[in-house]
């Protein structure tokens, strides 16, 4: 495991999978959950895997990470230190691409879904869960307002840091709503869902045809 990491999940490691409860009011799992019934069984890569908290029941999982600190807290054994837009593997070599909270911190998403859609075997499947801004936009409004004040607090309070979560505030604002974002990816969208207060977890599934 030798790279660069990312300071501010170098920083917050050892704290990140409290802190994340807390912030969902104790619902994150739930909403990973759901997110993995719609994988095929077989192997599955983790994109972003972070601390390895998924639960992907009996399918073979390798992780993958930039941030040697989230990565080393992992209890997968398989765990590879890289970054999504190369990804380390042959092509076809996967039956699903799994990617929770992960976008926002992208360099790339497309040339992510890229390296995606090419390391997944015909008909494979992408889930991603991420957050962003609920769609009508008076909620959206309010919940600007909200991650504004609620989240550096949190992070004041939790983690001593509140920059890194006056970054995630930043981080919701970063990419279009999910229907926008992976249209027309040659990876077809098949369906969007929404979890989370007010709808600001969403679901997205796509398949290489
Ligand atoms: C919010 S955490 C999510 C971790 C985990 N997937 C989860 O569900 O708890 C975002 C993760 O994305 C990773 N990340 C940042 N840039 C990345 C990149 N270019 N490719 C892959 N992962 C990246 C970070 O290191 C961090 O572990």
């Amino acid at each position: 495991m030798s790279e660069a990491s990312d300071p501010v999940f170098a920083r917050i490691a050892s704290r990140y999978d409290l802190i994340n409860r807390i912030l969902s009011l104790g619902r994150e799992r739930k909403w990973r959950r759901r997110g993995v019934q719609m994988l095929p069984q077989g192997t599955v890569l983790d994109l972003g895997c972070g601390t390895g908290n998924t639960d992907f029941g009996t399918r073979r999982v390798v992780g993958l990470d930039p941030v040697v600190e989230m990565i080393a807290l992992s209890p997968l054994p398989d765990r590879v230190v890289g970054v999504g837009e190369t990804l380390p593997f042959r092509d076809d070599a996967f039956d699903g691409v799994f990617t929770g909270y992960v976008m926002r911190n992208l360099t790339s998403v497309n040339k992510t879904l890229e390296e995606a859609h090419r390391v997944l075997r015909p008909g494979g499947v992408v889930v991603v869960i991420d957050l962003g801004r609920p769609a009508k936009p008076v909620l959206r409004v309010l919940h600007r307002i909200g991650t504004a004040l609620i989240l550096p607090l949190v992070g004041l309070a939790l983690a001593r840091s509140p920059g890194e979560y006056w970054y995630l505030h930043r981080s919701l604002d970063s990419l279009p709503p999910p229907e926008e974002l992976y249209r027309g990816h040659r990876l077809g969208l098949e369906e969007v869902w929404r979890m989370g207060m007010f709808g600001f977890v969403y679901g997205a599934r796509l398949r290489k045809r």
